[in-house]
C-alpha cells in the first residue's frame, strides 16, 4: 500500500514517501496506477525532477505522447513548457474547466505537471471528479446519457473559433491556431467506464462538446450547461497548492481540470508530460449501471479510495 493522504472525499491523494529520481520498479508502478484509477489525480511533494525523471514517470501510465496544437520544448518534443511570465495580463493555459484534447481520436489518457517556480499566491489547479458527478447525476439524465455519445470539435484550435485575447493562454506558450483538422466533428461517449475501477464517469467538457448526438446545438446547450454546473460541484473537486519540486498526476478522461488564473505580477513555470490510453469508444459505458447493481442496489456516494457506498434501492 501506497503511503496515501485524500485530499477530498472524492478526487485527489498526496503520495508521500516516495522519492520519484529514483528507478521505479514494476511493483511500484502497478500501485501508482492503481492508485491513479481510484484518486483520479496524485501529487508528489518534493521532487525536483528532472526532465528525463518527469517523462520516466510519466510512462509507467502509458506511453507518453507528443501533444499537438502546443509548440514543444526545444529538443523535447514530449515536454510542454506551461509558463505566465510576472508581466503578462492575458489568459493561461488551460484556464478553463477542461479535458485536455478531448476531440482527438484518442485524447490523452492523462497528463503529468512539474512545478518548477509558483507564484508567491494562487496559481492553484482544481480537478473535478467526473465519476463522482456521474455517481449523484439525477436519474432521467443518467438515462438520457447513457450509451449516447457526444459531439467534441478543437475549436480553439481549429478554423471555426477564435478565443478573445482575454481567454487566450499566456504568450509564453505557443499554439496553433487555424487547423482545420482540429474541426472535425468527433464522437465520443458521454459515459465512460474505468476498465481498473468499473466505475463510470462523464465524458463531457465545456471547452469542446458541442451537443450531444441526436439533438441540435440548440437542444444541447441548456442540457449540457446543467450538467456542467453539477459536474464542477465543489464537492467533487479538490484544490491544489502548488509547491516547487510537486509533480501531479491526473486521469485525462475521468476528470476536468481548470488553471487558476490570479497571480498577475507572479511569474509561474511548469513543465507537462503526456500519456496515451485506450479510445473512448473502448470505455463506453452503454448502461446507467452495471446489471448486477441495477439488481437491487443503488451507489450513492463513493469513498475516497473509490469504492461505491451501495445501498439498496428505496
Ligand atoms: C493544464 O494542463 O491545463 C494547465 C494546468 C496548470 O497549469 O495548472
Amino acid at each position: 500500500m501506497l503511503n496515501e493522504h485524500p485530499l477530498t472525499g472524492h478526487i485527489g491523494a498526496e503520495i508521500g514517501g516516495l522519492d520519484l529520481r529514483q528507478p521505479i520498479s514494476q511493483d511500484l508502478a502497478g500501485r501508482l496506477r492503481d492508485a491513479l484509477a481510484r484518486h483520479q489525480v496524485l501529487f508528489f511533494r518534493d521532487q525536483h525532477l528532472s526532465l528525463d525523471q518527469l517523462k520516466a514517470l510519466t510512462g509507467i501510465f502509458g506511453p507518453i505522447m507528443r501533444l499537438p496544437y502546443v509548440a514543444p520544448l526545444d529538443g523535447e518534443p514530449e515536454v510542454i513548457r506551461v509558463l505566465k511570465e510576472a508581466d503578462e495580463r492575458g489568459g493561461v493555459f488551460g484556464g478553463d474547466w477542461h479535458t485536455d484534447f478531448s476531440f482527438l481520436e484518442r485524447p490523452p489518457a492523462g497528463s503529468a505537471l512539474s512545478a518548477d517556480i509558483v507564484p508567491a499566491f494562487g496559481g492553484d489547479t482544481v480537478w473535478a471528479s467526473q465519476a463522482a458527478a456521474w455517481d449523484a447525476l439525477s436519474t432521467p439524465l443518467q438515462d438520457l446519457l447513457a450509451g449516447r455519445n457526444a459531439i467534441h470539435v478543437g475549436k480553439p484550435y481549429g478554423v471555426r473559433w477564435a478565443p478573445p485575447e482575454a481567454e487566450r493562454s499566456g504568450a509564453s506558450i505557443q499554439m496553433t491556431r487555424g487547423d482545420p483538422q482540429a474541426d472535425v466533428e468527433r464522437a465520443h461517449p458521454a459515459v465512460l467506464r474505468n476498465p481498473l475501477t468499473g466505475r463510470a464517469a462523464l465524458f463531457l467538457n465545456p471547452l469542446y462538446v458541442v451537443r450531444i448526438e441526436g439533438l441540435s446545438e440548440a437542444e444541447s446547450r441548456p442540457i449540457l450547461d446543467q450538467i456542467q454546473r453539477h459536474a464542477t460541484r465543489p464537492e467533487f473537486c479538490c484544490r491544489f497548492r502548488w509547491s516547487p519540486g510537486t509533480v501531479a498526476i491526473w486521469d485525462n478522461l475521468f476528470t476536468q481540470h481548470y488553471a487558476v488564473n490570479d497571480y498577475h505580477g507572479h511569474r509561474r513555470l511548469m513543465h507537462r508530460t503526456t500519456f496515451a490510453g485506450p479510445a473512448p469508444a473502448d470505455l463506453a459505458a452503454t448502461r446507467r449501471r452495471e446489471p448486477n447493481l441495477a439488481a437491487g442496489l443503488q451507489v450513492t456516494a463513493a469513498t475516497p479510495a473509490g469504492s461505491s457506498v451501495l445501498r439498496p434501492r428505496q
